[in-house]
């Protein structure tokens, strides 16, 4: 695997995951694959989750890690080909890049849309332009429409608790006092289709996913109706595509609550966090048996040391 940027960029996500379990199994069996080596990480937008999970796993494999806060601490960088840098950009992207593959064996790199510009996000305008002028291999923290480090983790958590071959997975919309990004979204349908899993998504009118990503996924937008016989509810607010970066109205009625957990097939719940309790899911719901959350943060190390693990082999 020369980068991990999609579900595109794994040859086999069965093996994949089988990686990550056995990672999960013996988190330093190959603590001296990555000896010598440095692992990058740079973030446009905050993180929790991801930034100490990369950096674990990197550390489980033996590498180096070096963390820079962009918006902070680096210079403002210039994307535009042939621009007159007499503004506030102080380097552009074609030395950038370069130089940070100077010191970095695996870059990753965190850089959410704009919710502005629909056709630049989903042209993945930075994450491309990294692609382009980086010398090494790129690892993408979550991008303007894709965040596939979850989405492998997600898959992981599923598969081991899963009690049928084809599970019914459901991803429900849920509401967000803050207009967020369709990549988490996205990259989940993504995923559950490559690994062949009963999805389906559940949303209020107006908050249908790009055609790129939602493909042929039925729609149900009776959110109960959707949750009957679910054995995993996948809960996550995202903004309009359609009215680009919009929250179209609070429907605070599509909150994750336990008299629509009880119409499922004892369904777990999963949401890749933070999350906001109480508007989004009911305390009763994520504090339930059935909650899968903390599983699902502890396996985004091994995740990322799966795909880290094949890009240095
Ligand atoms: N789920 C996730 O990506 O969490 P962070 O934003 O905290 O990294």
């Amino acid at each position: 695997m020369k980068n991990f940027t999609s579900v595109n960029d794994v040859p086999n996500i069965e093996k994949l995951v089988q990686d990550a379990l056995n990672a999960k199994a013996n988190p330093l069996k190959m603590n001296d694959l990555g000896k010598g080596k440095t692992m990058g990480l740079l973030f446009f937008n905050p993180s929790l989750r991801t930034r100490l999970s990369t950096h674990k796993a990197a550390l489980n494999l033996g590498m180096s890690v070096m963390t820079m806060d962009m918006d902070k601490h680096g210079w403002k960088l210039e994307f535009e080909d042939g621009a007159v840098m007499n503004a506030n950009t102080a380097e552009h992207i074609r030395e950038g890049a370069a130089v940070i593959s100077q010191y970095c064996d695996i870059i990753g790199i965190r850089t959410f849309p704009t919710l502005t510009d629909r056709k630049q996000d989903y042209s993945e305008h930075i994450l491309n332009q990294f692609m382009q002028y980086a010398t090494v291999p790129i690892v993408s923290l979550e991008s303007a429409t894709r965040h596939p480090l979850q989405s492998l983790t997600d898959l992981i958590t599923i598969r081991e608790h899963q009690k049928t071959e084809r599970p019914k997975v459901v991803l429900s919309w849920a509401p967000h006092p803050k207009a967020l990004p369709q990549a988490v979204a996205n990259s989940f349908l993504e995923w559950m289709i490559a690994a062949n899993m009963e999805v389906s998504v559940t949303h209020p009118e107006g908050y249908e996913l790009s055609p790129e990503f939602a493909q042929n996924v039925p729609i149900e937008y009776n959110q109960k109706k959707a949750f009957e016989g679910a054995d995993f509810i996948y809960t996550k607010n995202w903004s309009s595509y359609n009215d680009y970066g919009k929250i179209l109205a609070q429907n605070s009625n599509w909150m994750i609550t336990p008299d629509k957990m009880a119409v499922t097939n004892e369904a777990y719940f999963m949401h890749c966090l933070p999350v906001r309790r109480n508007v989004v899911v009911a305390d009763a719901v994520i504090d339930s048996k059935q909650s899968l959350v903390i599983q699902q943060a502890n396996n985004r190390t091994y995740a990322a040391q799966a795909v880290l693990k094949n890009i240095l082999t």
